[in-house]
């Protein structure tokens, strides 16, 4: 039977000279990707070809190089080395970034939480499609929980993910989803795993990285359901296959890792207990700069957040971007500057006070001007504006967006438990809203004089005109 693509097509790693075209086979072959100016694709070349095979689940990425700055191409993945026929309707394209620091006017959109099937059927991402166009939105940021491994209702298993073969279905089950699959090969795509890639709230349980734990009421509940005692704990074996399958379908797409895991040359990244590895990685798009932090790797439950290695990478990146580029986003699945009363799982940053203080006070003491944290996770949406006070008295303002749920249950008590965070260097915080219903987050950057003007819009699923909207500064 010849095989097809069942994931993809989509674009990953999108910079101003280089993308990488990204899916995923039904079976062993070879994926060809064709590139040309003209929307039939009429004047394709062959930009790349890539080995899709079973160890890394038959997915694959072209590295597509030499492109222009700010420069639409249309494009076609085959699993065949006959160029697409030139069709009457335009193939999917994408346009490059501008040059790194390149002041440019752009929006993009952010967001997390995919859980299709809960409330509107992947209407979000629906809305999104039509504010791609709306907005000339050049890429959305997927924050994590792109898929829910763990929730059996709706993970198109019934059962908790246990495999590889578990976590690769999941994604075929999740990303097969028509609104997800037509967005995706229009928009180019930014991902980093929150926990359900893996499962509920997890993290290791020493440094050594043996063994994961997950929250212990999922053994209690889960025992009642009959599952195995490998859905109960959270083995190196089961992380291990959840990280492969995060690594074929989100990561090897996306722009070259700060400290690559061991094993990634081979498209089989290892959790070997020594390695200081991590997801985490940065991009430009013109004046912005982006690093994209990996809190859940290394994370060690009540010990550590990022591990050192990843502190240093943000530390190095931030002294090297801060004047060179106008402005910079912290992305982190989880929240920094969001609190609420009785959230005892402490699964975000507030549960790791040490390194969130050391986080705002890297901001602060550096003069982080223009810096904001992006964010989702809570399965409602928030602007929070922080006051910071430097080590000499300057005060510095940070803020914090925060867009989910795509689609998930939602987190009603995050209207009226809020609290403000209250922690040194902080000396001012400020929640302008909240929404919690399902949302997707946009950011336009708008040039002013020479000066980079930012705006945070909140959509709903379906309403044409934002829920809310702040513009710092303002
Ligand atoms: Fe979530």
């Amino acid at each position: 039977m010849a095989e097809r693509l069942v994931l993809g097509p989509l674009v990953g790693g999108l910079s101003h000279d280089r993308v990488n075209l990204w899916a995923r086979a039904s079976g062993p072959g070879m994926l060809h990707a064709w590139v040309g100016r003209q929307a039939d694709l009429s004047d394709a070349r062959l930009a790349g070809a890539a080995l899709l095979v079973a160890s890394s689940g038959f997915a694959g990425r072209v590295a597509v190089t030499g492109l222009r700055p700010e420069t639409t191409y249309h494009y076609a993945l085959t699993l065949t080395d006959t160029p697409p026929r030139p069709t009457a309707g335009a193939f999917p394209s994408f346009t490059t970034a501008p040059q790194p620091g390149e002041p440019r006017d752009f929006a993009f959109a952010f967001g997390s939480c995919f859980r299709p099937g809960v409330s509107n059927n992947g209407q979000t991402l629906r809305h999104l499609d039509g504010l791609r166009q709306a907005l000339d939105l050049r890429f959305v940021l997927l924050l994590g929980d792109q898929i829910y491994a763990d929730e059996w209702n709706g993970n198109g298993l019934g059962y908790v993910a246990l495999t590889e073969e578990d976590y690769r279905a999941v994604y075929r089950h999740v990303w097969g989803h028509p609104a997800w699959r037509n967005l995706m090969q229009r928009l180019p795509v930014f991902m980093i795993l929150d926990d359900h890639e893996v499962d509920d709230d997890w993290a290791w349980t020493s440094p050594e990285r043996y063994e994961g734990r997950i929250p212990p009421w999922h053994p209690i509940i889960r025992w009642f359901k009959g599952f195995p005692s490998e859905a109960r704990r959270l083995s190196h074996r089961r992380i291990q296959a959840a990280i492969q399958a995060y690594w074929e379908h989100q990561a090897m797409h996306g722009p070259p890792l700060l400290l690559p895991p061991d094993g990634i040359a081979h498209d089989r990244p290892l959790l070997l207990p020594a390695d200081q590895g991590s997801f985490a990685y940065t991009f430009t798009y013109g004046p912005a700069a982006f690093f994209v932090l990996d809190t859940r790797t290394q994370r060690v439950y009540k010990q550590r957040l990022l591990n050192r290695a990843q502190w240093e990478a943000l530390e190095n990146w931030l002294l090297k971007v801060k004047d060179r580029f106008p402005l910079k986003f912290i992305v982190s699945s989880i929240s920094v500057l969001f609190e609420m009363w009785g959230d005892f799982t402490r699964d975000r940053w507030n549960g790791y006070p040490d390194e969130r203080r050391r986080l705002l006070h890297l901001l602060a003491a550096h003069k982080a001007h223009n810096t904001f944290i992006l964010t989702g996770d809570l399965h409602s949406a928030h602007a929070v504006e922080a006051t910071l006070r430097a080590p000499d008295g300057e005060l510095l303002t940070v803020w914090e967006f925060c867009s989910s749920p795509f689609e998930q249950m939602l987190n009603k008590p995050a209207l009226f438990a809020a609290r403000h965070v209250h922690t040194p260097p902080l000396v001012g915080h400020r929640i302008h809203f909240r929404l919690a219903e399902p949302n997707v987050g946009v950011v336009q950057v708008r040039f002013e004089n020479g000066t980079p003007r930012l705006t945070f819009s909140i959509y709903d699923d379906r309403t044409p005109e934002p829920r809310y909207q702040v513009q710092p500064g303002r």
